[in-house]
């Protein structure tokens, strides 16, 4: 690309490395990849950022989970991604990783930039924090998160992010589309949070007074950062536009944490790690140079900076669209230029996510079908080959059937029927017939066409000759009156419709118009038939060759506009039309020049071969049985189960440093039996609709050598931890005050105890083996600060301690004695 063309840097969301890549994530990166290639045709110099988000309480876990360490898991979860991209051709420029130490540094400058402006400031804070989001969510205790698990309860000294005093900035640049949010839904959703509850805010105040106000002033003293402010309070103020809002109804950010360690320290203060959010989104400028005083970073963050496009999945618009530019207009640096937001793909009527376990693994549809449609047709072609054209399968599919911005189902019967209806039997069967008569018509050459004649020129001569020729052989009577007004004006109007839709992200539309320009030319050609046309005819001869060059040049259109969505097939329909090298083609600007009359007659074709062979329906059982042999395999075991129940894992990462730690990889995938959690029942039928390994061991009890036999056998090896993992446990004395069972749930009682400080309910699945009766007063230890959850409608918040001495023998209450100086609320250390 000459330096000269304009820079367009569009970005996806870097994803977390907790999860495998699912058919989600390679939806945005799909999108971005069309995207970049549209922007190449056109001329621009784009460029494609993507990448992974590896810090994080919630990375932190999973790698515990694992038993590696959150470096090492990051390092294997990355690579799955690039592999996974790589597989499907998709062209991204540059992979950032969090964990990249430039990046660090860059987000370091950052926060320290935006601490020198006098933007951020320390304060404590206290509320729910949903880890898998990574975000604090309004509510009190046991409030449920976005994700529909129970947020945890949060107390930290933070640092803040004035993010209030970007209130009215923000409203403004929204509302008149210099930051551009699309879809307007989205760009309306933000804009209302801005503004805040105006209803109830105008209702304190009199309307004469309202433009008088002053925009919100922050409070100068640190200490009232965040809180609501009291709604008597409030006023109404004016953006530019004229649109009323409520100053002071955005809040401050809290923008670090304390309570772990995996993240960018700030600067200065290595207690704290930067929120992993404001980590996140900076690497869209890390990525460019940013805090990289090398000439040579400089000029690129010169070129680049600001992003022209951020692609993301709708639930991190409130990031994109209100964090991030706060974060820019704090530090002073130019915002990104639009935000675009998509809608999630759902499967089995939810949102395809890894905590719900209802994902569809984009490699099942490149092995499916490359190995059984394409490999099928083709038994010499390579893996490589397989999977892009299972990737073009999978590209058009998302673009074509989704509505973008608004959800939608994904499922095998529809991804198959969609293939089958406008590849195989549409666009592919079009060019296959198409080229096979020019083959057989006209010396495998691109027929000739009268020069210079534009299309409506070369239609009215090719619709005159049908009538002179049905005039004089009474075969062709019934089709000298064929009408060619649909192919005109679907000709001249597909390719400006079509880049006016994609401008305006609407790829369903784009590809049905295209599909529509596909079947008009291919009505055409079954209408008129021109293997019915006597060809020793000269008149005979002259309309099969323009009706043959109308059809192949409407190919050479439609797959122009095709190839950003279909780079693989698209690129063997060049080749076959003669045309040489798509990508070259592109580079060219020749994608972009859809003049009628492109296609040089006597152009030689290449060799002809099936596009898109079809597919068999029973693809569908072949990829569901697929997704479930994968799922069987990733099946939590007893291990995995009770961590997750557990939700902070016992077990810590390796040392790298330490030479004595023994490698553990792998150690979680085997039982654990001396460390068995028996709360899991519960929630793993809850979550999983199936009974739970642990149905000797319900819930609320957490014991020991359940499943090693007679606790006076030696131990068996378990997995070592740091001091510091013990000390994340919170165990402290408590007194059972009430007892009692739960109607229609055999194994539980229902338990409050009194902590000293405060009386809790807590569920245990004791009941086959403990009375109310003897259970009440008794003196117990409980784990304190385990997320609360809800088991048959009531929340259980904590777990008793407890040991047995086998499988299916009663669990022994870990307790104290009346007589022990203890008080109630003591921690066990
Ligand atoms: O949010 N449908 O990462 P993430 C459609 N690390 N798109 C989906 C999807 C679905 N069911 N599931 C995932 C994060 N996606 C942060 C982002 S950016 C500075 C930090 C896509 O792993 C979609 O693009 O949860 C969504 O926004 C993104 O993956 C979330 O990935
Ligand atoms: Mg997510």
């Amino acid at each position: 690309m000459p330096e000269a063309s304009p820079k367009f840097f569009l970005t996806t969301p870097i994803y977390y490395v907790n999860a495998r890549p699912h058919i989600g994530h390679a939806y945005t990166t799909i999108v971005a990849d069309v995207l970049k290639r549209r922007h190449r045709l056109l001329g621009d110099d784009p460029y494609f950022l993507t990448g992974t988000d590896e810090h994080g309480q919630k990375i932190e876990r999973s790698a515990l989970a694992a038993g590696i360490p959150p470096q090492q898991f990051a390092d294997q979860v990355s690579k799955e991604f690039r592999t996974l991209w790589d597989r499907m051709g998709l062209k991204y420029d540059q992979f950032i990783r969090t964990t990249d130490p430039a990046h660090k540094r860059g987000v370091q400058k950052f926060f320290a930039e935006l601490q020198a402006r006098g933007h951020i400031y320390l304060s404590s804070y206290t509320g729910q924090y949903c880890v898998s989001e990574e975000i604090f969510v309004e509510g009190p205790p046991g409030t449920i998160g976005p994700d529909g698990r129970p947020t945890e309860t949060v107390t930290e000294e933070n640092y803040f992010f004035r993010l209030s005093n970007f209130q009215l900035p923000l409203l403004d640049l929204i509302e008149c589309d210099t930051l551009l949010i699309r879809p307007l839904s989205r760009k309306n959703e933000i804009l209302s949070f801005l503004r805040g509850n105006i209803a109830a805010a105008g209702n304190a105040v009199n309307a004469d007074t309202n433009r008088s106000v002053p925009t919100f002033a922050p409070s100068a003293k640190d200490d009232v950062s965040d809180e609501v402010r009291p709604i008597q309070d409030a006023r109404i103020a004016y953006s530019a536009l004229g649109n009323a809002y409520v100053p002071g109804a955005l809040r401050d950010l809290s923008i670090s944490r304390s309570s772990f360690s995996w993240g960018i320290p700030v600067p200065e203060d290595e207690k704290h790690v930067i929120y992993v959010w404001l980590d996140a989104l900076a690497n869209y400028m890390t990525a460019v140079g940013y805090g990289d005083d090398s000439a040579e970073a400089q000029a690129k963050f010169a070129r680049f900076w600001p992003a022209d496009l951020h692609i993301v999945g709708k639930e991190i618009t409130r990031q994109h669209c209100i964090y991030w530019p706060a974060f820019l207009l704090a530090a002073g640096l130019p915002l990104p230029k639009a935000v675009v937001a998509h809608g999630w793909l759902l499967f089995e009527e939810s949102k395809m996510s890894k905590s719900k376990g209802n994902i569809v693994r984009t490699e099942t549809i490149l092995d499916a079908f490359g190995t059984e449609v394409y490999a099928k047709q083709f038994p010499d072609s390579t893996k490589h080959e397989q999977d892009l054209f299972a990737a073009d399968v999978l590209r058009y599919f998302l673009l074509r059937e989704i509505s973008f911005g608004q959800d939608g189902s994904f499922s095998f019967d529809a991804l198959i029927t969609r293939y089958n209806a406008d590849l195989a039997n549409g666009y592919g069967n079009l060019v296959s017939r198409t080229l096979a008569m020019i083959y057989k018509y006209s010396n495998c050459e691109i027929p000739e066409s009268p020069r210079d004649q534009t299309l409506s020129e070369m239609l009215e001569s090719l619709e005159a000759s049908l009538r002179k020729l049905s005039a004089i052989s009474n075969t062709q009577t019934a089709k000298g009156d064929y009408d060619f007004n649909s192919v005109r004006s679907l000709v001249e109007v597909t390719p400006l419709v079509f880049s006016d839709l994609i401008d305006r992200f609407d790829y369903s539309t784009a590809l049905t118009v295209s599909l529509m320009m596909v079947s008009t030319v291919d009505q055409m050609l079954t209408a008129i038939g021109p293997w019915k046309i006597n060809q020793e005819h000269e008149l005979g001869s002259r309309v099969v060759a323009q009706l043959l060059y109308t059809a192949a040049e409407s190919i050479r259109i439609i797959t122009a506009l095709l190839y950003p969505t279909l780079p693989y097939a698209t690129a063997v329909v060049w080749q076959q039309l003669g045309l040489g090298s798509i990508e070259a083609a592109a580079a060219r600007g020749e994608l972009n020049n859809l003049q009628w009359g492109g296609l040089k007659p006597g152009t030689k074709l290449g060799p002809l071969s099936p596009i898109f062979p079809r597919a068999d329906k029973g693809l569908a059982q072949i990829m569901t049985a697929m997704e479930q042999k994968q799922q069987e395999k990733q099946k939590p075991t007893p291990s995995k189960l009770v961590d997750e129940a557990f939700n902070t894992s016992p077990v810590t990462p390796d040392d790298p440093t330490d030479p004595a730690a023994a490698p553990r990889t792998g150690t979680f995938t085997e039982p654990s039996p001396g460390l068995q959690v028996a709360g899991s029942n519960a929630e793993t039928t809850e979550r999983h609709g199936t009974p739970s390994h642990h149905e000797a061991h319900p819930s609320g009890i957490f014991s020991s050598s359940q499943a090693a036999g007679p606790a006076d056998a030696s131990p068996p090896p378990s997995v070592q931890i740091a001091i510091d993992d013990f000390a994340k446990i919170e165990l402290r004395v408590a007194k059972i005050l009430v007892a009692e069972r739960i109607p229609k749930a055999d194994k539980l009682l229902r338990l409050e105890v009194d902590l000293g400080y405060e009386k809790r309910q807590i569920l245990s699945g004791i009941a086959q083996w403990y009375t109310p009766e003897e259970l009440i007063g008794r003196r117990i230890v409980v784990i304190t600060n385990l997320a609360p959850r809800k088991m048959r409608g009531l929340e259980s918040h904590g777990m008793l301690l407890a040991a047995s001495s086998g499988e299916d023998t009663k669990p022994i209450l870990a307790t104290f004695g009346e007589s022990d100086e203890i008080l109630l609320g003591s921690r066990l250390k």
